[in-house]
């Protein structure tokens, strides 16, 4: 969305504008343009080896760009290390599990709420008498569903179920911005829908951009859709738009 100008609108959460990476030779990431605005539920989609983790890594700052820049609320954060991105208000999750199996729900949710999780195991007294930090995690496990299912060990939740609470601990920093790469990756039919009722439900101010390889989940999440084409977004717009464009038909079938 641009005002006449071609502008990014004030209130941005992320802005791309010629965003660039190579390695070596290869231009992984190339020029990209994208915006997004609170409460905005974006897919980022595209065949193997597009650009669309590098993508992501070009926004968390895991990478830093060789072109363009990076603006996350406002502030060009393109040089900028993960941990300062990260207090702006933005978080991701990841693709390996960064649960603790044989805590509890609550417990793990706890852990995140009070940044214990880079800290060493010095517990001068139970986690649980922190009056403020207790309530916060009840309080997210709450808004997701989950207060029934708080002193259940996470080993026992579903593989599905787990992957959900890895994402409420994204949400313990408060986010206004999420990234999510692939959600639903390793999930069965039944679990993806599951997930992707998760995220429906999700605070609807919250700004999600989610790479997704099943197209329902997809679909069923966002509003707009990117499609990334080695390393470029060759095509952008509502979930309908996406559906019947014949360009990204042809990236699909392989003769584009
Ligand atoms: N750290 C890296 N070093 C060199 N090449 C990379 C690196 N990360 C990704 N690539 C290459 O960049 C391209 C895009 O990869 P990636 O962003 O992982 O694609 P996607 O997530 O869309 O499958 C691929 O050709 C990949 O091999
Ligand atoms: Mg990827």
């Amino acid at each position: 969305m641009k005002d006449r100008t071609g502008a990014p609108k004030d209130g941005a959460c992320l802005v791309l504008q010629g965003l660039s990476k190579k390695f070596g030779g290869l231009h992984a990431v190339k020029g990209i343009d994208l915006e997004v605005y609170p409460g905005d539920r974006k897919g980022i989609i595209g065949p193997n080896g597009a650009g669309k983790t590098t993508l992501f890594n070009l926004i968390t700052g895991v990478f830093l760009p060789t072109g363009g820049k990076v603006l996350l609320f406002g502030q060009n954060v393109s040089g900028w290390p993960t941990h300062r991105r990260t207090k702006l208000g933005m978080a991701r999750t990841f693709q390996i599990t960064s649960l603790f199996p044989k805590l509890t729900v609550l417990e793990n949710v706890l852990l995140a709420v009070q940044g214990l999780r880079q800290m060493k195991w010095v517990m001068w007294r139970p986690i649980k008498s922190y009056r403020g930090v207790y309530e916060k995690a009840y309080a997210l496990l709450e808004q997701v569903a989950y207060a029934d299912r708080k002193d259940v060990e996470v080993r026992h939740l579903s593989h599905g179920e787990q992957r959900q609470i890895e994402i409420v601990l994204a949400l313990a920093s408060d986010p206004r911005l999420l990234l999510l790469d692939e959600p639903a990756a390793g999930l069965s039919s039944g679990e993806s829908s599951e997930m992707a009722a998760f995220l429906r439900n999700l605070d609807p101010n919250l700004a999600i951009l989610m790479i997704e390889h099943d197209m329902d989940v997809a679909f069923s999440v966002v509003d707009s859709i990117a499609v990334l084409h080695y390393g470029e977004l060759v095509e952008e717009g509502t979930t309908d738009h996406i559906r019947s464009s014949a360009k990204v038909q042809e990236i699909y079938l392989g003769t584009g």
